[in-house]
């Protein structure tokens, strides 16, 4: 298993290259299943996600290579149903998979998620959608197995919000027969580009970006290409480093529209932050004003910025409350971050995080995805040497991480334990 090792204390300074978002790849990726042909996506990132993603498509019967720039995946002879357990436990999206199978082929086998390192996470809202869409769902020995005729147009009010439960009904939708009204829909940049390609594939979709998205089903969809939009999260990211080091970074390419909370969170610490073309200009001072944080569905403050912004909370020069309010156990980092010196303390949702002058280096763990992230940033800043270990999360979603830091100055390497 790999770890970083990292000597904190230095200003970042240069530019790094923003990466295709993820989060936006994996549903395109599963769209592919809704249509006969090859399909080409470029910008997508080199991730470990994606690699399962490739893995579970070909598991189906489709031919995916990652070549440069585009990601080609056929699906002429999809033959296999199912998502299997091996897959779904290392990612959870896989779960997206669920909608296109049971649109086209009227037929899907796809193992629970179970429980992950930040919550329940349910995919009830799913399968009720598809239910009211007229498939049959049940459960059997641990897998959701969906059965439809063609599936029919409803109207869907989404309890809650959900992202990949909204991609997985607006991908069902679109080879529905009749009109399919989702409420409550996730708004978030990753659904916008979904529809858009959906719509380049033939579908016919209104509203996706509001929280009412309207979806006329058609009979066929065919194959279309399409580039990744920027990953919004890793930007805010590196705009954190550029805070927590009080260094300056240019990030680019990157959409202003997608950032837009986390830049304003950002320039309320004492980043000064400027927009230039495609890039984002950040300046950090190296003080840090303490700000209070509470995380919400897009255009809200995202989920997946809030660890990140607490290891910047760590040396605020006050208190900060931040409050998660997506999911439930989402502070795994904190115990992390704490053994590096700062002050957190937690009660439910809420965490209370009192700035420190200084955070010194230690061994810590990662526990999910961005809390790594989390803890890479607060090993940035803080003194003498920090370990970093199963960082196995880091590469299921940040591309070349080491390498983009250390091209502008940070003291990180991998090695083998
Ligand atoms: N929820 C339910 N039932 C459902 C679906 C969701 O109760 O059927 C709850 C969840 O438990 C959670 C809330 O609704 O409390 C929102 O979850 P959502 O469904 O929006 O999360 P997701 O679609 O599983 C995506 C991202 C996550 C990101 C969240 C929130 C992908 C592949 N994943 O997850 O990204 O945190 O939206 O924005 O798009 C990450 O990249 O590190 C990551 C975890």
């Amino acid at each position: 298993m790999d770890k970083f090792v990292i000597e904190g204390g230095v200003p970042l300074r240069g530019r790094i290259a923003i990466s295709g978002a993820k989060n936006a790849a994996l549903p395109l990726m599963a769209c592919s299943l809704l249509a006969r042909g090859e399909h080409r996506l470029a910008n997508v990132p080199r991730l470990r996600d994606i690699a399962t993603t490739m893995k579970l498509l070909g598991n189906m019967g489709a031919v995916c290579e990652h070549g440069d720039p585009w990601l080609r995946i056929d699906t002429r002879r999809i033959e296999n149903f199912e998502a299997p357990y091996e897959l779904v436990k290392t990612m959870r999206a896989s779960v997206l998979v669920l909608g296109p199978l049971a649109a086209r082929y009227g037929r899907a086998r796809v193992s629970l998620p179970g429980g992950c390192a930040i919550g329940a996470r349910p995919i009830n809202l799913h399968l009720k959608g598809l239910e009211s869409m007229g498939a049959r769902v049940e459960l059997e020995h641990g897998y959701v197995v969906v059965r439809a005729e063609r599936l029919r147009g409803a109207r869907i009010p989404f309890d809650q919000v959900t992202v990949t439960g909204t991609e997985n009904l607006l991908m069902a939708a679109a080879l529905a027969d009749g009109v399919t009204v989702l409420e409550n829909a996730a708004r978030e940049p990753e659904v916008v580009q979904l529809a858009e390609h959906l719509c380049a594939m033939g579908a016919r979709i209104e509203g996706a970006g509001s929280s009412v998205i309207a979806i006329e089903g058609v009979e066929e969809l065919s194959p279309a290409e399409c580039a990744v939009i920027p990953d919004r999260i890793e930007v805010g990211t590196y705009l954190v480093a550029a805070a927590i080091t009080g260094g300056s970074l240019s990030l680019s390419p990157c959409r202003p529209d997608h950032v837009e909370a986390v830049v304003k969170k950002l320039e309320g610490t004492g980043l000064k932050v400027r927009y230039r073309g495609d890039a984002l200009e950040a300046e950090g001072d190296g003080e840090i004003r303490s700000q209070d944080l509470k995380t919400w569905p897009f255009p809200g403050f995202p989920t997946d910025m809030q660890a990140q912004f607490m290891a910047l909370m760590t040396l605020g020069d006050g208190a900060s409350v931040i409050t998660e309010q997506i999911f439930e156990n989402r502070f795994m980092h904190v115990e992390e971050l704490r053994r590096l010196g700062a002050d957190i303390r937690t009660d439910g949702r809420s965490a209370v995080v009192r700035g420190v002058p200084k955070l010194s280096g230690a061994p810590v763990m990662a526990t999910d995805l961005r809390a790594s992230a989390s803890l890479v940033l607060a090993a940035l800043a803080a003194e003498n040497t920090t370990t970093v270990s199963r960082i196995y999360h880091l590469d299921r979603g940040y591309e070349a991480l080491e390498d983009k830091l250390s091209a502008v100055g940070a003291r990180i390497r991998r090695v083998n334990e």
